[in-house]
């Protein structure tokens, strides 16, 4: 007999093109009915590739009239398309959100683990909330989502335990060096594992998104696990992002693997807003001669190669490894440092950028 869950079992066949994963994990079934036996499934999509929508519709019934004893199969897709006006009320497409009051939605990625990705997103944002007080905008208008669901670092680098205050259904971010924080750390117990599916990541996202009360905020930086899966498909099928900024150590191992994944925002369109290059080198102490321990250069290769702009190179600095376990990132610990300088150069290009844009 054919059910809802056959039919689900079949859709995790069907791969997502150019990925191996597939269109039931990167959230893409909107609606799955089963009528006696014909079938009747809704997808929804957001693809500035012309050709994706019909290759998966495609894939999808070839799949579903190969079920034993499946009557009609009806597949429809919908397009929702970024450059859709908000207000267009005549078009009923369900669409990405633009989060109410987040004016600028910038996703930080990597391709390599262990790159210094949140480190790099707990520093920039409080540079960046920095510079938006020095403009006169006020505190806590920098917003950080932590969707590294299985492991997330954000808390314990931003200084913050706890629990968050729940209120009619919504929770509201916790506060750590006055910017607004949310993450799945808060919500889990620490030290048990989190072995969580596609869909759940995609679920987790979509409550971050729509469950969370962040009020009005400038700027919300979102960390991201490493690599190119379930968080970051899931996350550019979810929220409207101004763009990505690629986050990469010099070594070739690690920026080959970096353009992979700016590769995944370009399919999907995300504007790439540059690359920053972590552990650059380190300063000797007295003489401040540079040793460049990783090799030299990588980041400007692959932003020449992803035709975008190197923000920034930020060097490697024992206290800030040391503030980042303790809950205070250098920024805030030890401002004057090279490694605080660069990030704020690379707070005040990326705030140029996304205005300009
Ligand atoms: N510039 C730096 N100087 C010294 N230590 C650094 C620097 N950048 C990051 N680290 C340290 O490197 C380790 C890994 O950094 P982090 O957790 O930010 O990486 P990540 O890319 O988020 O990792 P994951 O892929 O696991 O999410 C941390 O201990 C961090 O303190
Ligand atoms: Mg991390």
């Amino acid at each position: 007999m054919i059910t809802e869950e056959s039919v689900l079992e079949v859709l995790k066949q069907v791969a997502y093109p150019g990925f191996s994963r597939d269109i039931v994990s990167f959230g893409l079934v909107r609606e799955c009915r089963v009528e006696n036996s014909d079938i009747h499934v809704r997808l929804e999509v957001t693809s500035g590739d012309a050709k994706i929508p019909g290759q998966i519709k495609k894939s999808a019934e070839h799949a579903l009239r190969v079920m034993d004893g499946v009557g009609d199969v009806h597949v429809s897709i919908v397009v929702s398309k970024k450059e859709a006006p908000k207000s267009n009320a005549a078009s009923s497409l369900p669409e990405q959100s633009e989060m109410e009051g987040v004016k600028h939605i910038v996703a930080v990625a990597s391709g390599k683990g262990g790159v210094g990705k949140s480190t790099f997103v707990s520093n920039l944002a409080c540079a960046i909330n920095a510079l938006l007080h020095e403009k006169g905008l006020g505190e806590g208008k920098v917003g950080i989502m932590d969707c590294d669901i299985y492991g997330p670092s954000i808390p314990l680098m931003m200084g913050i335990g706890g629990r968050p205050e729940i209120e009619d259904n919504m929770i509201y971010p916790m506060l750590g060096h006055g910017v607004k924080v949310m993450s799945m750390g808060f919500l889990v117990d620490e030290g048990s594992p989190i072995i969580w599916r596609g869909p759940m990541v995609m679920k987790a996202i979509q409550q971050f998104t729509h469950q969370v009360k962040w009020g009005e905020l400038e700027f919300m930086l979102i960390d991201l696990p490493p690599g190119t899966g379930d968080a970051q498909i899931s996350l550019t099928q979810t929220l409207r992002l101004d763009g990505a900024l690629i986050v990469t150590t010099p070594q070739a191992a690690a920026y080959t693997v970096a353009r992979r994944g700016a590769g995944l925002f370009d399919k999907v369109e995300v504007p790439l807003l540059g690359v920053a290059e972590n552990m650059s080198y380190l300063e000797l102490p007295v003489t401040g001669e540079k040793h460049y321990l990783f090799g030299q250069d990588g980041g400007k290769h692959i932003a020449e190669d992803l035709g975008t702009e190197l923000l920034g190179q930020i060097p490697l600095e024992q206290d800030l490894r040391e503030g980042g376990d303790r809950g205070i990132p250098q920024v805030i610990a030890n401002p004057e440092s090279s490694a605080s300088q660069a990030f704020r150069h690379i707070a005040s290009k990326l705030i140029e950028q996304v205005e300009k844009s």
